[in-house]
């Protein structure tokens, strides 16, 4: 049985006093180390936050002692030394950091990391505990000329080389389909669900069929309160990467009782 994986990804939001605040709020929803039922995170489904780097030290100390984990959006692929502007998995470490979200789409776009460098940055995660994360996903031509399953196959095997099993039972997958990020487009749960089985397929030939199947593999890409149970429904999908969705208090803990009547 996978245990669903819901995190947020504030992105480039909220200054460290909106954090704060977001946290606070969050907190009041969500009492921390509930006894008995109070929120159903804190047991059936794991809940990460990952604000950007500048606010994780305050988010850090507001969440301490709830299961709520913090997670960053990314790291640099060394440990220490003359890379200005960039953060080691040391300095997450010791914030507390548990997750951290590798090869984003938008690091991908932007910032043109490709799949050697995120290797590189997901075999140094695993080094220092913390859990990657790893993003997958094709842009809007790519899906139209039907190359989601060679850009996804690719991105993992180039993304996970020289990874063993023991390694892959730390590591979880997000399917986003970029055309589908902040756009409010979604695939639809059944076909996210048929990219997750041959994701599934692709990793148990990688590994083996026993790591396939305890993979989480989420979807990401405009996922809401009202479209998560749907994607939630289906078989192989395992939570979700939730960007704009998530930067409400509100929503996301809707999103996080996605099988709770409000
Ligand atoms: P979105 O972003 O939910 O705003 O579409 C998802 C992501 O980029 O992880």
């Amino acid at each position: 049985m996978r245990k669903p994986l819901i995190a947020g990804n504030w992105k480039m939001n909220k200054t460290v006093s909106e954090a704060v605040d977001f946290v606070n709020r969050l907190k009041s929803h969500i009492p921390l180390n509930p006894p008995g039922d109070s929120f159903r995170g804190m047991s059936d489904v794991e809940v990460v936050i990952c604000p950007t780097f500048v606010t994780l030290s305050e988010v850090g100390k507001i969440l301490e002692g709830s299961s709520i984990k913090l997670g960053a959006q990314n790291m640099y692929m060394q440990e220490n030394g003359a890379y200005t502007g960039e953060i080691s998995p040391l300095m997450l470490k010791e914030l507390g950091c548990r997750y951290v979200i590798i090869g984003h789409s938008e690091r991908r776009e932007y910032f043109k990391e490709d799949n050697k460098l995120i290797n590189a940055k997901i075999k140094l995660a695993l080094k220092y505990q913390l859990r990657p994360i790893l993003c997958v996903g094709e842009t809007l031509s790519e899906y139209q000329d039907n190359q989601t399953i060679d850009v996804v196959r690719t991105e993992i095997r180039e993304g996970l080389a020289g990874i063993d099993e023991e390694q892959m039972s730390q590591v979880a997958i997000a399917y986003e389909p970029i055309w589908a990020i902040g756009t409010g487009e979604t695939a639809t749960p059944s076909d996210a669900n048929k990219v997750h089985k041959i994701i599934r397929k692709i990793i148990s030939d990688m590994f083996d069929a026993k790591t396939g199947e305890k993979t989480r593999i989420q979807y990401g890409g405009s996922v809401k309160p009202d479209n998560m149970s749907a994607l939630m429904e289906q078989p192989d999908i395992d939570g979700a990467l939730v960007g704009g969705a998530s930067l409400s208090a509100e929503s996301f803990i809707r999103i996080v009782n996605y099988d709770k009547k409000d």
